[in-house]
């Protein structure tokens, strides 16, 4: 079947997507720094699902009425503790170094962060979300072209209201291999931006990472530096991340 590829590159087009009918299409976030890396990461060191919110008070109301579960998330990058959720701290941040199987194998964990999850939430509405980054790219692609949706929606959450390059990069790896398999007539203008992006930066990702100002951000950190080159690695997991049922993102 011919696939109509269209992407989302502003924070401010995805508030949006709860009014538009996304009942036929497939829909791909990105927050590859961080987000959907440390959901697919989690879901690849056996953690039984990935629970995306809103708000902090959404994780913590889940929480009291599932102890069991973690909670996971950031606000301005570092995980959230007590002085934002109470007498509470989240018992992991938003860095996929994290996420090993020690800590989260068959765990349920409830996470909510500035921009991916809040991504996640805006297009609950959508036939299929999957969760895209570089570190599944093939395996994912290939999923989406098995699939039998007409319409495929790129998002890239950004950063606050702001684009991130390194999601632009990400949706443009996967236009430029889903219009190479899919024709080149049904791919529209952003999409082809995202994919010229892609194209100049493939031959070293964490190059192209290090321009944006996501990556700057975070290699200014020490204890979170690591994770630019983490997340710039490319099929080094072989799962397929989606949103099953009750919002619920599991291993395909
Ligand atoms: C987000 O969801 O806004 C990002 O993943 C932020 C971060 O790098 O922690």
């Amino acid at each position: 079947m011919r696939k109509t590829i269209g992407v989302i590159l502003l924070p401010a087009e995805i508030k949006n997507l709860p009014q538009c009918d996304l009942s036929e299409t497939a829909c791909v976030v990105f927050d590859v720094l961080r987000a959907t890396s440390t959901i697919v990461t989690a879901l690849a060191n056996g953690a039984q699902g990935v629970l995306p919110v809103r708000e902090i008070s959404d994780a913590l109301t889940i929480k009291q009425q599932r102890p069991e579960v973690l909670l996971a998330g950031e606000r301005n990058g570092v995980r959230i503790g007590e002085e934002l959720a109470g007498s509470i701290s989240f018992d992991l941040g938003n860095s996929p170094r994290e996420f090993v199987r020690s800590k989260v194998e068959e765990k349920i964990i409830v996470m909510t962060t500035t921009n991916g999850t809040r991504a996640l939430c805006a297009c609950s509405g959508a036939g299929r979300i999957l969760i895209g980054s570089f570190l599944n790219f093939h395996v994912t692609v290939e999923h989406i072209q098995r699939g039998d949706f007409s319409q495929i929606l790129l998002i890239c959450a950004g950063t606050e209201e702001n684009v991130a390059y390194e999601d632009v990069l990400c949706a443009g790896a996967f236009i430029d291999l889903l219009a190479s398999q899919n024709g080149e007539k049904n791919v529209d203008d952003a999409a082809q931006l995202a994919r010229a992006a892609y194209l100049q930066e493939q031959r070293n990702l964490f190059a192209g990472f290090s321009k944006g100002s996501n990556a700057q951000r975070l290699l200014s950190l020490p204890s979170l530096c690591e994770d630019v080159a983490f997340c710039a690695q490319r099929d080094v997991l072989h799962i397929v991340a989606e949103v099953a049922s009750h919002g619920m993102i599991r291993k395909v």
